[in-house]
């Protein structure tokens, strides 16, 4: 399969066989995953694998992912870290200021996502299945302390791979013309749901496991019928970033 194949066929994979992935295929993975674009070149990245178990355990039940977060043949959590830059410039004596303010923080949160991404098409390649766990957010106090986080750094989100038991089918995407403009924003296309509403329902209906009737943009006012994770900003100014 070429690469826009294997791209047009992901799906998250929440059912692995548990088999632990071979130093070689990790290897592999995390040299796809550090071979990404980065801004300014600054790598603002780190990757943990968790291998305690008991740790994983406790991560697993965290992100409410507990099935497959133990399962999975490998777990990794993503990091956006600037503890690297903050080290080498408290040795000189240089200002921190510029490490702790808004423009730092997208620069680690952009270039810690295209590292996953890459480990994410990286193990596809390889016929394995991934899952993104956000659900670490539940609880970043704990997630900071399980994994001895430094100041500067915001873990974002783990991945889980492994060997697929079962996949999902491919969840259609928002159409082009609600995703994609030319020279301007359009609000018009992009807000224009009916067609894709069609598409969802139709999906949710007919999907083997879990059938249900819903439609995204009803999927979309449940999910933000509340404040998600409002605790978060807080955790990121305890972690030194000014938010500004
Ligand atoms: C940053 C991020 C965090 C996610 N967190 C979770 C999670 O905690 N648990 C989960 O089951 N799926 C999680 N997902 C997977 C999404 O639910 C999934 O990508 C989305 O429903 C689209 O389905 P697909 O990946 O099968 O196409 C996450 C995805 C992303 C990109």
């Amino acid at each position: 399969m070429n690469v826009i194949d294997l791209m047009n066929h992901h799906v998250s994979v929440r059912n692995f066989k548990g088999e632990p992935l071979s130093e070689k295929t990790k290897q592999k993975l995390l040299i796809a995953a550090h071979a990404g674009s980065s801004s300014n070149f600054v790598q603002a990245t780190s990757i943990i694998e968790i291998t305690d178990e008991q740790i994983r355990n406790e991560i697993a039940e965290i992100s409410q992912s507990a099935a497959y977060v133990k399962q999975s043949g490998a777990f990794y959590i993503f990091i956006a870290d600037l503890y690297r830059q903050a080290t080498l410039l408290e040795a000189h004596h240089q200002s921190l200021a510029p490490i702790k303010n808004m423009e730092s923080l997208l620069v680690g949160v952009v270039d810690t996502t295209i590292a996953a991404e890459n480990m994410a098409v990286a193990a596809e390649s390889l016929d394995l299945g991934i899952c993104y766990i956000g659900g670490i957010r539940n609880d970043l106090s704990r997630i900071k302390e399980l994994l001895h986080l430094p100041k500067y750094t915001l873990p974002l989100f783990g991945l889980t791979i492994g060997e697929p038991i079962t996949k999902n089918g491919v969840k259609p995407r928002l159409p082009l013309k609600n995703f994609v403009s030319e020279n301007q924003y359009n609000p018009d296309e992009f807000t224009d749901l009916k067609q894709y509403d069609q598409v969802m329902e139709n999906y949710y209906l007919n999907r083997p496991s879990h059938p249900k009737k819903m439609d995204w943009s009803t999927s979309q006012l449940k999910f933000f019928a509340d404040v998600k994770r409002p605790d978060v900003a807080d955790f990121i100014q305890k972690q030194g970033f000014s938010l500004k």
